[in-house]
């Protein structure tokens, strides 16, 4: 693993109200009533930690939005970015660019069976836009199926197949989209009570789905792989074949989004990999370069690229495949393959963060399950372990998410930076954490754990 740079903390007040007066006359923050936030302003950050202008150090459990899977300012990333800089800073996707087309071929050699070509995005909604697309178009067909908790970006088409209340505000949205409920063992929408069960009765959920819908007018299922923001819900093994399954039989593309379980975070390079399905469109975007440089794209198999050979493919962005953005992830992968990062994260999960969660349920009556694999972790809290009533309500906002506010402000006050969603803690670091930081980290979380504690009733 490489050494990070030497962490400067230099304390500069003043600097840090200039940064703050600034952001709070002029930046308009996403998902946000402008008035009620106060964005915390960063002086740098190195390997796992960030910090402020009061010099105050995190170690960030959150990989901010679970896209700096390489960690911060790692040095032979930056340093490639400044060479691809000094060589070509962008250039026109009609053109052939040498690091658009080294980071196509590395992607597509990552990438199982004939997943052979990338359509380059500048992040992960336009990913699952266009792969949206891509299966429409392929099969001639309109409806997609996508999972209630999911989350899939916030343009019009994806935030439509988005499962969780960041759409509320959008509907109507794109026509066509039909939701179903995948596997969730802890709060089964089957009743059911073992992960073979959930397996086989989501499965049927998703057969009726499909005759109702007439699986002849699906043009494809979009999945999350590992569902994340929406609780890291580890498929049971057979589900993502029973998906291919259904998909072959009916004539349905199958779209794994790996936005956030891709690049490392689960362990894998595609969190599929690790179930042995192939996919024929794959969605990627974060993880591929850590998000130095905004990137994403669209995997796609030959099948559905071979529909556009001799026919126009009707979408496309300025910065397709912009040079910078695509040198940086070739950078990325080689670093990943030369340091052996999704090995280290595979061990990290199972060897290290695992057993530290089970620890914290063993100690904790407020931790009603812990789940996931990698570096992509849930710590999901109950007020009642028998009832599993959450620690908050779904969607909680202002006093009712009040024990999370009072963990989060914990764990912040201690130096740990978490990512908390409902009733859920995350534990989601840089694939590059070492073993050490991540106890230290579990032992911050433990201590703040006390706080929801007291919120158990009997
Ligand atoms: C699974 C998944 N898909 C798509 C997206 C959208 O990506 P972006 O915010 O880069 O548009 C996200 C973002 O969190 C995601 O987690």
């Amino acid at each position: 693993m490489s050494t990070y740079p030497e962490q400067q903390i230099p304390a500069d007040p003043e600097r840090g109200a200039q940064v703050s007066r600034d952001d709070r006359a002029h930046v308009f923050h996403s998902w946000s009533a402008q008035a009620l936030i106060n964005p915390l302003p960063i002086a740098g950050a190195s390997g796992s930690h960030f910090w402020d202008f009061e010099g105050k150090r995190y170690l960030d459990f959150s990989s901010q939005l679970v896209n700096v899977n390489i960690g911060y300012q790692h040095p032979k990333l930056v340093a490639a970015i400044q060479e691809a800089a000094a060589r070509q800073c962008t250039i026109a996707p009609s053109f052939a660019d040498e690091s658009r087309s080294e980071a196509a071929r590395l992607i597509a050699g990552l990438a199982p069976g004939t997943l052979n070509r990338v359509f380059f995005t500048n992040g992960g909604a336009e990913a699952t836009e266009n792969a949206m697309r891509m299966a429409r178009l392929h099969t001639g067909r309109h409806k997609v199926l996508t999972a209630y908790r999911s989350y899939h970006g916030a343009t019009a088409g994806a935030i439509t197949a988005t499962g969780d209340p960041r759409r509320w505000p959008s509907e109507p949205g794109m026509s066509g989209i039909v939701h179903f409920w995948g596997p969730y063992p802890y709060r089964s929408a089957f009743h059911s009570d073992s992960d073979a069960q959930e397996c086989e009765r989501a499965l049927q959920h998703l057969d009726d789905v499909l005759m109702v819908e007439g699986a002849q007018h699906v043009a494809a299922i979009i999945i999350e792989t590992v569902v994340g923001t929406n609780g890291i819900l580890v498929p049971p093994d057979g589900y993502l074949q029973g998906i291919r399954d259904r998909c072959d039989r009916h004539g349905i593309m199958m779209i794994c989004d790996e936005v956030m379980a891709g690049f490392g975070r689960c362990g894998e390079w595609f969190a599929f990999q690790k179930w042995g399905v192939q996919p024929d469109l794959v969605c990627f975007a974060k993880g591929v370069n850590s998000g130095y440089i905004p990137l994403g794209g669209v995997v796609i198999s030959d099948k559905v690229s071979a529909t556009f050979r001799d026919r126009v493919y009707p979408g496309g962005l300025t910065y397709s495949g912009h040079p910078l953005a695509c040198a940086s992830a070739v950078a990325s992968i080689n670093i990943f393959k030369e340091e052996g990062i999704i090995e280290h994260a595979r061990s990290l999960g199972a060897d290290v963060i695992a057993p530290g969660l089970e620890k914290l349920k063993a100690n904790h009556p407020s931790v009603g399950d812990v789940r996931g694999l990698g570096v992509f972790w849930a710590i999901e809290l109950v007020k009642n372990r028998v009832t599993r009533e959450p620690m908050v309500p779904y969607n909680a906002a202002g006093p009712d998410a009040k024990p999370m506010q009072e963990l989060l402000a914990a764990c912040k006050s201690k130096g740990l930076w978490p990512f908390t969603h409902f009733n859920r803690l995350h534990v989601t670091p840089p694939c590059t954490t070492t073993a050490d930081q991540i106890e230290e980290g579990l032992a911050i979380i433990d201590e703040a754990l006390t706080i929801t504690d007291q919120y158990v009733t009997d």
